[in-house]
This record gives structure tokens, sequence and C-alpha cells, in this order.
């Protein structure tokens, strides 16, 4: 038998959620509405035509939901907390929920007490919707950053004294490019003057990001002068998702493309928290809708990051575009001169198909991409979400549904990328938080289910264990040094 690769015993591992996809329970015990619940209520935003009001009603089976938790063998749990749950009106004059705290602090206490690590992300994109009817959230970002440094401090003033990682912000670059470009996310921002009567979107992704970004360096450096040297050894960092952008084939025409692919879907957000600015190659091709940090910015930006926390999912072939661009293909005309594809130069598919097209296994990518980002950045990185839906995963019986070997597959392949890269010693991966612990809320996607629990949408919410959940705690059994 050839010995096992192992993991260092500190090495994280567990489920994430989100506020908004689990915990329901939108306007219980003082909780305002935030941008999810306006936008999801309209039943044309979402494909079921659902919205997230009651999810799987977290809030209200917390207890249950840790039990579940702990008997999957994780040691760490990332979630994250409702904004306007904490802050209902969101500003930084508007009182504080005490049941909202309250709610938040006996969560945590009840996964230390199970030997589960919290790492909360302090946004996760449900902006109280009392600051976008105020003055329209992100894109106004004199307002938001204090509104939202002083939400972060009111996280750090109840919870500071029992985490150790703390999210700044959930991917930034899906927030700002799905909410303000295509509008298929809340906001619902888009050019097209049918749904979005004013937005503009080839330059608001930017600014909302612009804003986001600020707001993360403020959020450190409010954490790095009142809480750090009481919490020497907490970490802080913020979100990107992350594909891979694989050059279609070896053509100059590929390379640069895939390098285009790099910095506007991704390395946007992530370049000024380590350089302290946007690449000059960004603006070079975004020009003057690009905004300016001010001096102060750049030097708060820079450095303010303790982790890489990576989001990601699949890889896409990235070529030159050769096909015309839609009228209403907003992603597209924000980044022209590319086209990702799903099909190689050698005519095969880049991988399986999942049960939605932007996840399809494509495990050697995530390799390279580890390798890229940490050869860029140097810095730990730590895996906040990687996961899959399994083929046509939504309509399937429970019976069925529940022998998930399709996600089976992902985790091992992906999984064992990550075992590799550090028993080598050549990228230093910390964590690796899968999405999800629940089949739940996703977003304009209506439910479906990433899941390694199955919910019963249809009867009492009631959870089932799929296979994933089994064979991952059996992996990390064997995996972790005891
Ligand atoms: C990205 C987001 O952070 C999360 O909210 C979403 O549900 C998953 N990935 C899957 O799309």
């Amino acid at each position: 038998m050839p010995e096992i690769k192992k993991l260092p015993k500190d090495f994280l591992w567990g489920y994430a959620t989100a506020s908004y996809q689990v915990e329901g329970a939108c306007e219980q015990d003082g909780r305002e509405l935030s941008i999810w619940d306006t936008f999801s209520r309209d039943p044309t935003h979402t494909e079921d035509g659902k919205s997230g009001d009651v999810a799987t009603d977290s809030y209200n089976r917390w207890e249950e939901d840790i039990a579940l938790m702990k008997s999957y063998g994780v040691n760490a749990y990332r979630f994250s907390l409702s904004w306007s749950r904490i802050i209902p009106k969101g500003g930084r004059d508007d009182p504080v929920n005490p049941e909202g705290i309250a709610f938040y602090r006996n969560f945590i206490l009840k996964l230390l007490e199970n030997g589960i690590k919290p790492m909360p992300t302090i946004f996760h994109w449900d902006t109280p919707q009392a600051l976008q009817d105020k003055y329209l959230g992100f894109l106004n970002k004199d307002e938001i950053v204090q509104d939202f440094v002083r939400y972060a401090d009111v996280c750090f003033e109840n919870f500071g004294d029992l985490v150790e990682t703390w999210l700044t912000i959930n991917e930034p670059n899906i927030y700002s490019i799905l909410g303000h470009c295509i509008g298929a996310h809340a906001p619902g921002r888009s050019s097209d003057r049918t749904k979005s009567p004013e937005g503009n979107s080839l330059t608001e992704p930017y600014i909302v990001g612009h804003s986001l970004l600020v707001c993360h360096a403020r959020t450190i450096n409010l954490w790095r002068t009142k809480y750090k040297q009481k919490y020497p050894h907490v970490k802080l960092g913020i979100v990107i998702n992350v594909n891979w952008g694989e050059p279609y084939d070896s053509s100059e025409g590929s390379k640069e493309a895939a390098e285009e692919f790099m910095h506007k879907a991704s390395l946007w957000l992530s370049d000024p928290v380590y350089f302290g600015d946007y690449s000059d190659y960004l603006k070079s091709k975004v020009g003057d809708r690009l905004p300016v940090f001010t001096e102060e910015e750049k030097s708060l930006l820079k450095g303010s990051n303790d982790f890489f926390g990576l989001n990601h999912y699949t890889a896409y072939y990235i070529k030159k575009r050769t096909t015309p661009i839609g009228p209403t293909d907003f992603m597209a005309q924000l980044m022209p001169d590319i086209e990702p594809t799903q099909i190689g130069s050698d005519g095969k598919e880049i991988g399986p198909k999942a049960g939605l097209s932007w996840v399809r296994p494509v495990a050697w990518g995530f390799r390279k991409l580890l390798e890229y980002l940490y050869d860029r950045y140097h810095q730990d990185i730590y895996i906040t979400e990687n996961g899959v839906i399994c083929p046509n995963e939504r309509n399937l019986p429970r019976e069925v549904g529940l022998k998930d070997q399709f996600r089976i597959d992902y985790f091992k392949d992906y999984a064992n990328q990550i075992i590799d890269l550090v028993n080598e010693g050549r990228v230093p991966v910390k964590s690796y938080i899968i999405w999800s612990f629940l089949d739940n809320f996703e977003w304009q996607e209506g439910f479906t289910r990433f899941g390694v629990t199955w919910v019963d949408f249809d009867d009492k919410l009631t959870r089932y264990p799929k296979d994933s959940a089994g064979y991952i705690k059996k992996f990390f059994e064997d995996h972790l040094e005891k």
C-alpha cells in the first residue's frame, strides 16, 4: 500500500453557506430587508420564481444544523453575517439589533463548543435595502464606506473574541459584474433599459468594485488599529472568485486573451490588495472607466490581506473573440476582445458537463490556478469555496440525488490537487471549504442542489446527508495528521 499523503492537523476543512442563501426569517426578530429580499421577490428574477424568504430556515434550525455539521466531522464552518439583521437599516447612525447580535453570538459559541472554527464573512452580497434606497449602495463610495466600516466594527466588537479567521467581502467581482453589468443579481442594474432605466453596465461594475475594495481596506485598517493588539493571532482576508483561463491554443493571440481574462474577471480586484493599485495592464484596457484610488487608499490597500481567500469552480479555454457581440451581452461588452469556450482546439470538452454550465470539473485547472496565484502574490491560500452540482441534480428524486457520485469524484480530484501541492511544498494551501453544507437558494438560479445535504424543499425542509458527506468525512479522517 502506498503511504497516504497527509495535510497538517491545523488544516481547516468544512463547508460554507451565506446568510441570504440559508437563513430565511427575513423579517423575524428585527431583521429588515436587504437588496436580495427585494430583488428575489420579483418572480421573474429567479429561475424557479422563488425568493429566499424562507430559504433553508437555518435561522430557526441552527442547532440542528450544527449537530449535523458536527456529524460530518468538519473542523471549520464558513457562514456570513446578515448586515440588516445586525443593523436593520444599515447606516452608521442606525441602531444595532440586539436579537441579531444574540443570534450570531450563540451560533458561534455553539460552533466552538462542537470543535468547529467559525469563519464568518462580513459581507456576502445582502446590502441593506435602506442603504440602496438612500444612496444607491456601493455606487456611492463615500457613503457606503462609512456605513460598512461601522457595521464591521459592530461585528468585531461583538464576535471578535471568538473568531480567528474573518472574511471581509465575498466575491466583489461577482457582486459588481452580475449586479451592475449583467443585472442577473441584486440590485439588478445593467444597460438593458427595460430592466434598469439608468444603469451603465460598462462603467458601474468598476465603480462598485472600487467601493468594495475601499470598504475592505478600511475594515482591515480598523482591525489593525483597534483590535489587533488584543487578538494578534487573528487573520483576515477578502475572498475573490477566480476561475482558470487556459489559452485555447499555443498562439500568441490565445495567450494574450487568457491573460486578459484573468485580469478582467478576477485580478482586477485582487491586485490592489497586494500592490496598492490596479495593474497598468488593467488601466490600459479599461481606461478612464476605472476609478482612481487616493494615496491614502493605496497605502491602506497594499498588504491588507493576511491570506488569499479563493472561491474557485471551473476553467475555460480562452481565445481571441471571433463572433459578434449581442446588444444585451453586457459581460462580453465588458471583455470585448476575448471569448471563453468549453471546447478545446482539439475538439474535446474541457471537462464533463455538470448541473450548471459554469461548474464543470477541471481539476488540472485548479492546480494551475493555485500555482499562478501563489507565484503572483506569495501568500497562504485559503480555499473558501469549491463545489459542484451534479448533472440534472435539481430534477432528481431524492433516492437518486443522495447517490452523488459525480460530486464525490469532483472532490476527490480537487482535494488531491491540494494535497499534492502542499506535500510538494509548492503552494501553502491552508483550508478547503466546500460549497455547500446544504442545498440552498442559489441566487438567480433559485433553489438548486450544491449541498452535501439534500434539503427537501417540498416537505418541511428536512435534511438528508448525501453520499458525498460520508465520503468527504472519511477522506479527511484519512488525510489529516492526527
Ligand atoms: C459563489 C458564491 O459565493 C455563493 O454564494 C454561490 O452560491 C456559490 N459560489 C455557487 O454559485
